[in-house]
């Protein structure tokens, strides 16, 4: 049987919600990764040193039984210096949204003045935290993402030393603006490498394949292919994994999230198989992201063997992308 090893597989992009949502899907992630980027888009958001501890607390509460290190952020607002040492130790990323763009989003940045924001960014450059970005503005669907990249070109120039992550990127756009400036990474999900609009919208409406920022075009998705794909130095993998319960989405007003924790590396091993390119896959779902983030998880080695799986239909109240279908690559063992 075909077999591929993974050591220490990161997701550099992922919601674990609260409460009984957080108790449920928390161990999915934790079974297989070493450590994942947690998004503090809660409601409220994440926005103390306490808040950002207490979740911690109920995340590592929610894993006992697996090696698996939660790097903890908080929600963007123009914090000042003297807060942000406080909170340096205890955080890996400072996540931005813009007020409104996705899911649990309010509160976000509503204007990007430079002025405004330039305590809180020069003190994240100086205390090397990277700022993640939900890189969407408020304009048609299928262009927000494009539009926002004079925002990243701002930001980038003006904040040289900040490292800058360009969170799921969906875009030509986006992968072209990776070779433009130094401090400019980019993370990519699993699901963007599967799905144009067509598989949203071009059929029937499918609910579970609806996030934010939506799949866009043929070419988009090649863009994004080829970057995974060669393991671009300045790409990771974050799953952007965002689990809403099945009512929620199989609902009028369908919640954004794509929700793809317990199947990611099944995936993405499909993917990089199909395309001869399994041996690129570490560094895509760990060696870029440790560079990166300076950050040294702890060992596990995660063995994927080639055979058929059938995706549940649910776990828990959630419904996984793929539910009920078959994929090709299954997990055999973790250590
Ligand atoms: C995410 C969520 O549900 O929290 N939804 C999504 O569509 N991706 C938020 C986000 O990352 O945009
Ligand atoms: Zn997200």
């Amino acid at each position: 049987m075909k077999t591929h090893t993974l050591l220490m597989p990161l997701d550099m992009h992922l919601h674990l919600r609260d409460g009984v949502m957080l108790e449920n899907i928390a161990p999915l992630t934790a079974y297989s990764f070493s450590g994942a980027i947690v998004m503090p888009n809660l409601v409220p958001p994440v926005t103390t040193l306490e808040e950002v501890k207490s979740y911690k607390e109920r995340i590592m509460a929610a894993v006992p039984n697996d090696y698996f290190e939660p790097y903890m952020t908080l929600f963007y607002k123009n914090y000042d210096k003297a807060f942000l040492e406080s909170v340096a130790d205890e955080i890996t990323a400072i996540k931005l949204y813009p007020d409104g763009a996705t899911t649990n989003s309010d509160g976000g940045v509503s204007s990007f003045n430079i002025e405004e924001m330039r305590e809180t960014l020069e003190a994240m450059s100086e205390l090397n935290i990277p700022l993640c970005v939900h890189g969407e503005t408020a304009g048609f669907v299928m262009d927000r993402e494009a539009e926002f990249m004079s925002i990243y070109e701002m930001l980038a120039k003006n904040f040289p030393d900040l490292k800058i992550i360009m969170e799921h990127i969906t875009t030509k756009a986006a992968v072209d603006m990776l070779e433009k400036y130094d401090n400019l990474y980019a993370t990519i999900t699993v699901h963007h490498l599967l799905l144009t609009l067509d598989d949203v919208v071009g059929g029937m409406m499918m609910p579970h394949h609806f996030c934010k920022p939506i799949a866009k075009r043929p070419e988009d998705l090649e863009a994004l292919l080829r970057v995974a794909l060669e393991a671009h130095p300045k790409v990771m993998f974050g799953s952007d994994s965002a689990p809403h319960p099945k009512d929620k989405k199989e609902s009028c007003g369908c919640a954004a999230g794509v929700f793809t924790a317990p199947i990611a590396l099944q995936l993405l091993c499909e993917i990089f198989e199909q395309n001869d390119k399994l041996e690129n896959l570490q560094e895509f779902v760990s060696d870029n992201a440790q560079r990166i983030y300076g950050i040294c998880p702890e060992f596990k080695e995660v063995i994927l063997e080639k055979r058929p799986f059938e995706v549940p239909q649910t776990y828990s109240n959630v419904v996984p992308l793929y539910a009920g279908k078959e994929i090709n690559w299954a997990i055999q063992s973790v250590e």
